[in-house]
């Protein structure tokens, strides 16, 4: 049912009818129906990417220099710019969609099956750290008598100081609500999740690591971890079996903040707009919600089981996903809200996971030198070698180290527009019809 002042687009070819008030935009239209549209400038008007045709209807607007005049005639309009006032049905080109399989041709190209690099997580700890950001912890507590009565929690700790110690540990609440029911179904084993603490994210010298779940009898078979690059265009993801140190599964899909924008700085301004920055926060929460069902789909593993998620991305990512408002990132002196974030419950983000599972974000530099090429660094090793070492991070936000074991030097350059066509009229998204690979043959001749 709707009133006389709204109105139904139908979005082809996905064929989805959304009701809109008379007089919305198209682009925002699409969004409200779940339709993607490429928005490079977020609906600003100056990318040109958000052509779409109308099949039947008419609309207002949408006549710019980006729309030829010969396109124009045959019913092409830019979406942010076009306005509906009448039932409509609107065709989205193909050069104005998105193209998923792509993504799925990268998620089958996943040989490696170990760690990328076997020093990959004992170089993260300082010396004398326990080396793992979560790890599991069997326990056998001493059951209560009338001779000692102390509380539950009280043996517990006491039983984990005794068995590993560890001391100064804090507690989660949801732990203690169950605590007195987990030990006594598992007979007084148990097994304790704990997050320790990360290097680079001292807060304070004490508690040292942080009880975040306490199961029944011997799970520490069951660990497993996910690991998230959060790009500005993508977002990729591998599930970890931490026991085994194997990559169980990896997925990726495209970051559904594309649609408002896609440089960081499009996102920022679109953050600063009324409840643009959780609009945003959700929408990478989505995406990463839907990486991690695939993960699990593929790796045929349990949801229960992941008690970690480290995600990896630029400084405007990392705090859009946090919520926390990236506006002084963009503006002098560029200045971002935390260089090294406390673990955050992966529940208190949005994010799917049961209530033991918490999100630890990659540290990073500076406003534009983010947490992926503190990955790229340490996954490669450069900062350990005496030789100078150059790496090169091409991604929407392109971000570049030079250095060895004694300095390093970085700087970043917004690469998306330059390479993906944000900016420019010839250029485009790594999809299909962009060129991968060229092939030189015996003639001397060249393919793509
Ligand atoms: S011109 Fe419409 S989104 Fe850029």
């Amino acid at each position: 049912m709707h009133t006389e002042a709204e109105i139904t687009i139908t979005l082809m070819p996905d064929n989805v009818t959304v009701t809109v008030p008379a007089g919305e935009n198209l682009l925002r239209a699409a969004h409200a129906a779940g339709v993607h549209v490429n928005s490079s400038c977020g609906g600003q008007g100056t990318c040109g990417k958000c052509r779409v045709l109308i099949k039947s209807g008419s609309v207002q607007g949408g006549k710019t220099e980006k729309i030829s005049e010969n396109d124009f005639r045959r019913g092409y309009r830019l979406a942010c710019t076009s306005h509906a006032f009448s039932r409509l049905e609107v065709e989205i080109p193909a050069e104005s969609r998105l193209h998923r399989g792509v993504l799925d041709l990268n998620d089958t190209r996943k040989p490696t099956g170990r760690l990328a690099s076997a020093s990959g997580m004992e170089i993260l700890p300082e010396k004398g750290q326990r080396s793992l950001v979560v790890e599991k912890k069997i326990l056998s507590v001493d059951p209560p008598s009338i001779e000692n009565n102390m509380s539950d929690l009280s043996r517990t700790l006491r039983a984990m100081k005794k068995q590993h110690g560890i001391e100064h540990i804090g507690v989660d609440y949801h732990v203690i609500r169950k605590l007195s029911r987990t030990l006594r179904d598992g007979n007084w084993k148990v097994t304790a999740t704990l997050l320790n603490e990360q290097p680079g994210a001292r807060l304070q010298t004490r508690p040292s690591a942080r009880l975040v779940n306490i199961e029944q009898k011997n799970t520490a078979d069951r660990h497993l971890a996910v690991a998230v690059d959060v790009g500005t265009t993508t977002v990729c993801g591998e599930l970890i079996d931490m026991v085994r140190q194997e990559i169980l599964a990896g997925a990726s899909d495209y970051n559904r903040q594309m649609r408002y924008g896609d440089d960081v700085i499009s996102r920022i301004v679109f953050a600063q707009k009324g409840d643009g920055l959780s609009i945003l926060q959700r929408a990478v929460v989505d995406s990463i919600n839907g990486v991690i069902d695939m993960l699990l789909d593929k790796g045929d593993a349990d949801r229960r089981d992941i008690s970690h998620v480290m995600a990896s991305g630029n400084t405007v990512m990392t705090h859009i996903l946090c919520n926390l408002n990236p506006e002084y990132i963009r503006t002098a002196p560029y200045t971002p809200t935390v260089n090294a974030m406390p673990p955050v419950r992966a529940a208190d983000l949005g994010i799917s996971l049961e209530e033991h599972a918490y999100v630890s974000i990659v540290p990073l530099v500076a406003s534009f030198v983010g947490g992926d090429i503190v990955s790229g660094v340490l996954a490669s090793g450069l900062h350990r070698n005496k030789e100078n070492t150059l790496f090169i991070d091409i991604g929407t936000n392109g971000e570049i180290v030079v250095g060895n074991s004694e300095w390093l030097m970085t700087a970043s350059c917004s690469a998306g527009p330059a390479f993906e066509g944000g900016g420019i009229r010839h250029g485009m998204r790594a999809t299909f019809g962009a060129i991968e690979e060229i092939r030189r043959h015996m003639n001397r001749s060249c393919s793509p």
